[in-house]
């Protein structure tokens, strides 16, 4: 199937989306993820696989995780990075992001880089490029698509696979392109059930989301699931104050050690970052045994090596 990322030969040519991505196309990019993550040790050069390649960081948004991580990944495998210093430059004299990346391609740039507030800017860059590859870091509340790969990659490391998973993500599922993008990699590795639990105001049109149960009570949500993902409130995407008082979401929504005893017995708790301790997520679980916060954050650069490898390759 031909889509804006995939081209007439089969081949990924841009990352959008994991929407529509097949189960081997996602297995094959976690498989490369982890010999990654094998051949790549502190200190030892990964394999040289984008030499003398640019890439660059166009971040429309504010990042830590992500930005840095794209960084290290394309200089683990030998590319040059610019950081395209967006508030220095002449987007700020009106030039289209277009006509901006039309110039930063002429300097034989790679692969871009894109995160921006608005849904679509990527697919709309991919679009436009020439030659240059563009990666998807996290638009609007539409996609994020190295986020669902290595949250799937945390996810098989601990449970070995997705057969019989019944995974909870649990917040502002309504503005959450990682909801989104996890939903899509979970179905399709096949994870057997997918459990959204937030305040009535911040869960989506269930139409948008089919195949998932919703929920409001997050203590029926979590009981017995093997993945819990919380997620932030993002006060910066709604549109207006559709919460009121931290201290009653945190009752209502935060993960404690006490609620986290209902999930299944080995459950994993995960989350994007950056996390509100005491909104979302108590210390004693973001730091407690079964967190694989920082296990995430370590996969986001194999995921992201592997997904810049297999999209430069043979262009
Ligand atoms: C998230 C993002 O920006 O989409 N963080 C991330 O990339 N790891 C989630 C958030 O902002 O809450």
């Amino acid at each position: 199937m031909t889509s804006i990322q995939i081209d007439s030969e089969g081949r990924l040519r841009h990352l959008i989306t994991l929407e529509g991505l097949s189960e081997d196309r996602i297995i094959a990019l976690l498989d490369r993820a982890a010999a990654l993550r094998t051949s790549f040790r502190e200190g030892a050069q990964g394999p040289q696989l984008l030499a003398g390649r640019t890439v660059v960081n166009l971040f429309f948004e504010t990042s830590t995780r992500t930005r840095s991580s794209f960084e290290l990944a394309a200089r683990r495998l030998g590319a040059h990075v610019l950081n395209f210093d967006i508030a220095h430059s002449s987007t700020g004299k009106g030039e289209s992001l277009e006509d901006t990346l039309s110039t930063l391609e002429a300097m034989q740039s790679a692969a871009f880089i894109v995160r921006h507030r608005e849904n679509g800017m990527p697919a709309r860059l991919a679009g436009h490029a020439r030659r240059a590859a563009i990666l998807n870091a996290g638009d609007g509340n539409h996609a994020h698509p190295t986020q669902g790969l290595l949250d799937a990659l945390t996810i098989r490391d601990h449970h070995g696979g997705f057969d019989g998973l019944k995974v909870t993500l649990c917040g502002d599922i309504l503005h959450s392109r990682v909801a989104r993008s996890d939903v899509h990699v979970l179905r399709a590795l096949g994870a057997s059930e997918i459990r959204l639990c937030g305040p009535r105001a911040l869960l989506p049109d269930p139409a948008a989301f089919s195949g998932c149960a919703l929920f409001e009570d997050f203590d029926e949500a979590l009981a017995g699931s093997h993945v819990l993902i919380m997620l932030r409130l993002q006060r910066e995407r709604m549109q207006q104050a559709l919460i009121g008082d931290e201290a009653e979401y945190f009752h209502r929504y935060g993960l404690t050690r006490d609620r986290l005893s209902r999930a299944a017995d080995d459950a994993l708790v995960m989350h994007p970052g950056p996390m509100n301790r005491g909104i979302e997520i108590a210390d004693e679980v973001a730091d407690g045994a079964q967190s694989a916060v920082l296990r995430q954050v370590a996969n986001g650069v194999p995921v992201r090596m592997a997904a810049l490898a297999t999209l430069l390759e043979g262009r």
